[in-house]
């Protein structure tokens, strides 16, 4: 196996050490001098280097070492287990934070270091790089699961749907869930069912669901008839709205209901995640079977 070394530049050796201990489940191993120190901890061990700004890293470099913000072409990304919990460790530290996004496999933080690196936090979602392999077997069905998940609440759901739409009677099915702001026309063009799971805001789907509509709408009209759809609500007091909302757009889309609503208010219970998981599998084992 290739012994992989991070190396950090830093312009201030014992705030790096601060920084990165803090921020991060790293502790000190060797010290040299006030040139480097090491730190354990990752699966890779890493070296704080003491540089002088405007120092030339290599001989010729056109370029001295700079600490504004800046980008290099290679950059760490440290898989945590809860975002929020590691980016707000991160920020206690020192870092900055600058984006946040979710995507198929997993959610990212995009932050950088009092030092001007770049790091990215990645948590990964269930099947992590998997969910963006190629298009795997042709012959499979697509179900395509469109959801706005933005809280701990909603994340379960959407894993309760995703775990019942990958349910071992449907093994030619090939599930993927893809955040609305991400999702493309072409992914709603190339599947044989949805799922829509939104919450409801100030009465109606959320904005990132807007936006997914906004966006495919005239692209998929007239070339998306009956396409089979489920549609699953999250509110803390109420979804009508939502349900309003979505069911106008795919009346126009001429979208076909597989199930009503499902409709998850108030304190989420096992009873709703079960729901959910059973909205998964029915719209899988549905497509498997050819019934839609
Ligand atoms: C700006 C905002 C507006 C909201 N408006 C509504 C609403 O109109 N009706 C409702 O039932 N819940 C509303 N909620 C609650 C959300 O639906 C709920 O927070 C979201 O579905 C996530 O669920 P959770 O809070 O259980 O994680 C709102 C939340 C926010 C942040």
């Amino acid at each position: 196996m290739l012994d992989v070394l991070v190396n950090i530049d830093v312009d201030d050796l014992d705030a790096a050490v601060g920084f990165y201990t803090q921020a991060f489940e790293l502790r000190v191993g060797r010290r040299f001098g006030r040139a480097a120190v090491e730190l354990l901890g990752g699966s890779s061990r890493i070296y704080l280097l003491r540089n002088r700004p405007g120092s030339a890293p290599f001989d010729g470099a056109p370029a001295g070492r700079e600490y504004l913000r800046h980008w290099t072409p290679v950059h760490l990304d440290l898989v945590v287990p809860d975002l929020e919990a590691a980016l707000a460790r991160a920020i206690e530290a020192g870092a900055t934070q600058e984006t946040v996004r979710e995507h198929a496999w997993g959610r990212i933080a995009v932050l950088s270091d009092p030092f001007g690196h770049g790091l990215c936090l990645l948590a990964f979602s269930e099947r992590g790089y998997d969910a963006i392999l190629g298009e795997g077997d042709p012959k499979a069905k697509r179900l395509l699961v469109v959801a706005h998940a933005p809280s701990e609440n909603t994340r379960r759901m959407l894993d309760a749907v995703m775990r019942g739409a990958r349910h071992p009677d449907a093994a030619g099915v090939e599930a993927r869930h893809v955040a609305p702001l991400e999702a493309r026309p072409a992914d709603v063009l190339g599947a044989d069912a949805i799922v829509l799971l939104t919450p409801e805001n100030l009465g109606a789907m959320s904005g990132a669901m807007k936006d997914f509509f906004d966006r495919i709408y005239h692209a998929c009209l007239d070339r998306t008839e009956a396409l089979p759809y489920s549609l699953v609500i999250r509110g803390r007091h109420d979804g009508t709205g939502t349900k309003r909302g979505v069911e106008t757009i795919l009346n126009g889309l001429k979208w076909k209901a597989v199930e009503r609503p499902l409709f998850c208010i108030g304190e989420l219970d096992d009873a709703c995640l079960d729901a959910c998981e059973e909205l998964g599998a029915t719209m899988a084992i549905g497509l498997e079977a050819g019934i839609f």
